[in-house]
């Protein structure tokens, strides 16, 4: 039997931050959701979470994840004391108890599943992941010998100077027999630099520990403050963008472009510098996004050229060119062969195929045909202050530049609406309707007084 505990209770301190550390997002995911996902692979019998600082949030967080035990660690007095709290939960249990601190992210799956394999061919009590560091500030220094038994683990700042030049530090995820480590952990002092219970000072109590050394060290970045976490997160996007250049995304700028693990891309797109890309995003072939483009929980179809606009959660059909300068905001819906052209806002609308949008509107709450031609700077007036209304244009009908459609209204098939109309009543199929003030001219009147 496995059981897998995540250590989320800290406050993180040194992020400086009024959200608690484990919910710190990281490429549209929070600490917390990506470690529990790098062990969701082995289907553990049980999943349990300690939290303490901001409990509520952290479970608020997750409460759409099934089958998690909450475990409150309160006040919290260190990693030791944390795994301490889970004794009544595990008093029946018997089997292994898989460690992750929550801040321990960029994790890989088969990373963890070596951990575990290696634990139960070797007989250990406890395994730990190692990784040999450049630069070991801040992380526990393991003390172990050539065949990978482990005598200690001593935190950076409980080392003496020695100490401290012993570059193989401990990840924070440890593999545990649970009945040897429940018969320890009652055992853990506060006699350390923090006065806290470390969770480290098990493997000296314990009669046989070991590790396994991780080949990548980037994979056991810990996160404790904000320098790391930006670390991480360009880990995340250099891995997500390696990615999709190997299933044939171009990115003329790879550094300057942000990616969210769901998102998905067709052949042949080409990413152009400053794009973004957040949320779940489905991205059709041939696709064209970019310079200065933010795409967010939107799908596009094939051959879309998005230009320095804002596509929020919206859909587009294929052959569509969008901008420069357009936002579609969410529950746009723009068909096939469509043309939303500059300095144009879309939203909750559905606009037929060949329908084109090109300069200088607001189109919201509206449902358009096929092939309607919206003039430029022709605005849906969808708001009388207290309810929205709709809009309805027919299919094959243009808009004169500078018209207002006051909506309820609904414009026919085939309609054309003189310029600077502001129309307010329904438009049947095949009409002209003219909705201004007539024109006034006195000739003449510049010479007046001669
Ligand atoms: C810890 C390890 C260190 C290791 C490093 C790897 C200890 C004593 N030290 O140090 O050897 O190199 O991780 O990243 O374990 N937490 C609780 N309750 C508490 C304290 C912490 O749940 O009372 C949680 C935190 O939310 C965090 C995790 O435990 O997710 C690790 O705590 P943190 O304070 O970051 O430990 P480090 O100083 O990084
Ligand atoms: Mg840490």
């Amino acid at each position: 039997m496995l059981a897998v505990a995540v250590l989320a209770a800290g406050k993180g301190t040194r992020m400086k931050s009024a959200l608690p550390k484990v919910l710190q997002p990281l490429a549209g995911a929070t600490l917390v959701e990506r470690v529990l996902s790098s062990a969701a692979n082995l289907k553990p019998e049980r999943r349990l979470l300690i939290v303490g600082h901001q409990a509520e949030r952290v479970e608020q967080q997750l409460a759409s994840t099934g089958g998690l035990e909450f475990v409150l660690q309160q006040p919290q007095k260190g990693t030791g004391h944390a795994v301490q709290q889970l004794i009544p939960a595990l008093k029946d249990f018997e089997g292994e108890l898989l460690v992750l601190n929550g801040d321990v992210p960029l994790l890989r799956a088969e990373t963890i599943d070596a951990l575990v394999s290696q634990h139960r061919s070797s007989g250990a009590d406890v395994t730990l992941l190692t990784a040999r560091l450049a630069d070991p500030t801040g992380y526990g220094r393991v003390f172990a010998d050539t065949k990978g038994i482990v005598s200690s683990i001593v935190e950076h700042r409980d080392c003496s100077e020695e100490q401290r030049s012993n570059g193989l530090t401990n990840a924070g995820i440890y593999c545990f027999n649970w009945s040897a480590l429940a018969e320890v952990l009652p055992k853990l002092s506060t006699d350390n630099d923090q006065g806290e219970l470390y969770l480290t000072d098990t493997v000296e109590m314990l009669p046989c520990a070991m590790h396994l050394e991780v080949a990548d060290a980037d994979e056991v970045n810990g996160i404790n403050n904000r320098r790391q976490l930006a670390q991480c997160e360009a880990l995340l996007q250099q891995r997500l963008r390696n990615h999709w250049m190997d299933e044939g995304v171009s990115f003329i700028d790879p550094d300057s472009c942000t990616l969210s693990e769901g998102c998905s891309f067709g052949r042949d797109v080409v990413i152009e510098p400053q794009t973004h890309f957040r949320g779940d995003c489905q991205i059709g072939d041939n696709c064209r996004i970019g310079p200065g483009s933010l795409v967010e929980n939107a799908s596009l179809g094939a051959h879309v050229n998005v230009l320095h606009s804002v596509v929020r959660e919206a859909s587009v059909g294929n052959d569509v060119a969008i901008g420069p300068f357009a936002h579609l905001r969410p529950a746009a819906e723009v068909g096939d062969g469509c043309r939303i052209g500059n300095f144009v806002e879309v939203k909750k609308s559905q606009l037929g195929a060949g329908s084109k949008v090109n300069h200088l509107s607001y189109i919201g709450d509206a449902n358009l045909g096929t092939n309607v031609n919206v003039g430029a700077g022709t605005i849906t007036a969808n708001y009388d202050g207290v309810n929205k209304h709709l809009t309805r244009i027919g299919n094959n009908s243009k808009t004169g530049a500078n018209s207002v459609l006051v909506a309820p209204v609904t414009i026919g098939d085939r309609v054309t609406i003189g310029a600077g109309s502001t129309i307010t009543k329904n438009v049947p199929d095949g009409s002209l309707a003219i909705g201004r003030a007539k024109q006034m001219t006195k000739e003449g009147w510049a010479s007046r007084g001669e």
